[in-house]
């Protein structure tokens, strides 16, 4: 109704007039999903990309879940590779909030504090040399899910560490488009490669996405902030472009556009 706080997932996609740079816009209902009470608009801004695609990937696995609740992941292990990217971070916070166990790697001590902050209860190095040893070490039987931002530079890492049955969700190509895998280790140990694009995943896990993500903000889950992992980084509408290179630099955390100068949110 009119007044209701909002959460956007896809604005633009096909709609390149509905984009969220703006004050005001108009998009498909579909799109459109009540900020619950408690959740800010820095929340709500920064869910949309990453926290949709994070649900995708935990939900992919052979074995389920295919929903998250609180319990969803209970006993799993998850090994999200890159927890301080925006999506890694979701992921952490999304996993955890449905019971799993996280790893998370890192490139450094910078991004390990950020995982750390966004709740992986086991962070480390994807260059150490051990680091298959020391997920091994945390999961003897190898990991459930994988939540890959890397594959070409991770699927030999994945596959030292994936368990029998276990998938790993590739939702983005960094380090490189090609991948090699040995094909007769992976079948041997039935493992699932699943691959994840937003514009593609269809309407229904968008909608049952943004149900769980309502009910992980309820529950105060998915915080946001250099304290919860995610470092905010604020431009006004007049300095998009800014914000776009900002993006595009590499910055780390979120860079949100205030759309309406000294507009004052409710809550
Ligand atoms: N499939 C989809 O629907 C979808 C949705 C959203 C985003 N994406 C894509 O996903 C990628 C990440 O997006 P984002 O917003 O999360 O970006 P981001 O905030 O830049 O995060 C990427 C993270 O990956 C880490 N990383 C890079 N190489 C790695 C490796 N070999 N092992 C482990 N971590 C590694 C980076 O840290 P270091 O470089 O320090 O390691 C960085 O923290 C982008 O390419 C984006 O286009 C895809």
């Amino acid at each position: 109704g009119v007044g209701d706080r909002v959460w956007l997932a896809l604005a633009a996609y096909q709609r390149a007039n509905s984009g969220s740079a703006q004050e005001y816009a108009m998009l498909p209902a579909e799109r459109v999903f009540l900020l619950p009470a408690n959740a800010s608009f820095d929340q709500g801004a920064s869910l949309g990309v990453p926290a949709i695609t994070a649900y995708r990937a935990l939900t992919v696995a052979e074995d389920g879940p295919w929903r998250l609740h609180p319990g969803a992941l209970t006993g799993k292990v998850v090994l999200v590779a890159g927890g301080a990217g925006a999506v890694g971070h979701a992921a952490i916070q999304l996993a955890r909030w449905a019971g799993a166990s996280v790893i998370t790697t890192v490139s450094g001590p910078a991004k390990a504090a950020l995982a750390t902050a966004a709740g992986a209860q086991h962070v480390l190095t994807y260059t150490d040399p051990d680091v298959v040893a020391r997920i091994r070490a945390i999961a003897p039987d190898g990991v459930d899910l994988i939540v890959e931002v890397a594959p070409a530079q991770n699927a030999r890492l994945d596959l030292a560490v994936i368990r029998n049955r276990g998938s790993i969700a590739v939702y983005a190509n960094n380090g490189g488009d090609q991948v090699t895998l040995d094909v007769r280790q992976h079948f041997s140990l039935s493992v699932r490669y699943q691959f994840v694009l937003l514009y593609t995943v269809g309407a229904d896990v968008i909608r049952a996405a943004a149900e769980a993500i309502n009910a992980a903000l309820v529950d105060g889950a998915l915080a946001v902030g250099e304290e919860a992992g995610l470092p905010l980084h604020r431009t006004d509408l007049a300095h998009t472009a800014d914000a776009h290179a900002l993006v595009e630099s590499g910055v780390v955390g979120k860079v949100l556009i205030d759309v309406s100068v000294g507009f004052a949110p409710a809550a």
